[in-house]
């Protein structure tokens, strides 16, 4: 089969497109004809060595996918050879060979049917960034439980994965969504998926205006995946007892951080792992996520599919910032 391979700690830009043997299931494993994979931001962190994981060399990337079941290891019960399945995270890409290639063995409990009414382009994109912007969500309580409904929601990066996840998932669960994109276009499109309100974080006086549109509530719940200057300004939205999901750092780091700002509201911080669930949990996660957007009437949204001979320009897409989910196409 052929395979993007991952030679160096170098970046995307040094992937290769080879011919490798094709992958046989171990016992619990199947192995997917891939038809579509999607791009996350974690691949190109993995490839400079910016992620925990440090796979040995060559490695394939690609954490999200969708294909065909040809061949399946002797303990599998959950699927069979010519299954659609969609792919939920799990070491696929991370510590082992990934979705960016024609085939791909992966754990029979990592793999999904696609969704009644879910096309393929929709479910392969999908697992990932809702499954993280779940977490996001109900981590705050012990069970994880959406926050209570007419909650306020404040989404950064509400264009990308995670961030349009966030905001379907939060209208889902009975929130007032309030989403953050600089781009005015794509606050456009954030808007018809259902945020009630958006603004632009790199205007002057974003702040005041977002406060004012929710008087007198102030942000209950935020979920971030941008970080850098704009966490001080997300912590300054909080109301009492607010807490903030951090997901990510597209932005960097955070320049300077006064912790007395989260003194007089009693406000939280807490880190987001989508890799942090067991597979039964993972799969109880999915099956919500899908139950939530199915009553929603709402699906994923993709920003562009890319051939699977232009990876590299997929990467670069999702570099810009795109509106959705980035996908390969890897077969018809
Ligand atoms: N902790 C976890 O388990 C976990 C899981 C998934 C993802 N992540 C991380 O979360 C982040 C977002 O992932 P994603 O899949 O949503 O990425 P994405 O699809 O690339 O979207 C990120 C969005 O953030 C905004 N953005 C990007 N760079 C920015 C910058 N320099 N300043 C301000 N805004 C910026 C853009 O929105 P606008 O152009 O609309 O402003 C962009 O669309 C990544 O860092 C990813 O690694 C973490």
């Amino acid at each position: 089969m052929r395979a993007w391979l991952m030679d160096s700690y170098e970046g995307v830009e040094k992937l290769r497109l080879d011919e490798v043997p094709d992958p046989q299931p171990g016992p619990s494993q199947v192995v997917v004809k891939l038809i579509y994979a999607a791009l996350n931001p974690a691949d190109a962190f993995l490839a400079i060595a910016q992620y925990p994981a440090k796979p040995k060399l060559p490695h394939v990337l690609g954490r999200d996918g969708v294909g065909k079941v040809i061949a399946i290891g002797a303990e599998v019960e959950n699927a069979k050879v010519g299954d659609t399945v969609g792919i939920l995270r799990g070491a696929t890409g991370v510590d082992l060979w990934g979705t960016l290639a024609e085939k791909v063995a992966v754990d029979s409990n990592q793999v999904v049917p696609v969704p009644q009414g879910w096309s393929l382009e929709e479910v392969a994109g999908a697992p990932l960034v809702y499954l993280t912007a779940f977490q996001a969500l109900t981590q705050w309580s012990d069970p994880p439980a959406p926050p209570s409904s007419g909650s306020v929601l404040l989404v950064t990066g509400a264009s990308g994965g995670v961030g349009s996840a966030a905001v379907l998932l939060g209208k889902s669960m009975g929130l007032t969504v309030i989403a953050l994109s600089r781009s005015a276009e794509k606050g456009e499109k954030i808007k018809q998926l259902g945020a009630d309100f958006v603004f632009n974080p790199n205007e002057n006086g974003f702040r005041k205006q977002l406060l004012s549109a929710i008087a007198p509530k102030r942000v209950d719940i935020a979920v971030d995946s941008v970080g850098g200057a704009l966490f001080n300004e997300i912590i300054a939205t909080l109301g009492y007892g607010g807490r903030v999901s951090v997901v990510g750092r597209s932005a960097g780091v955070v320049p300077e951080f006064n912790t007395a700002t989260l003194f007089f509201r009693r406000n939280r911080i807490g880190g987001v792992s989508v890799g942090d669930t067991s597979p039964e949990e993972t799969r109880a996660n999915w099956n919500e996520i899908v139950a939530r957007l199915d009553k929603l009437g709402k699906r994923p949204v993709v920003d562009g599919v890319f051939p699977f001979l232009d990876v590299k320009k997929a990467f670069s897409r999702l570099a810009q910032g795109p509106m959705g989910k980035v996908l390969v196409k890897i077969a018809d």
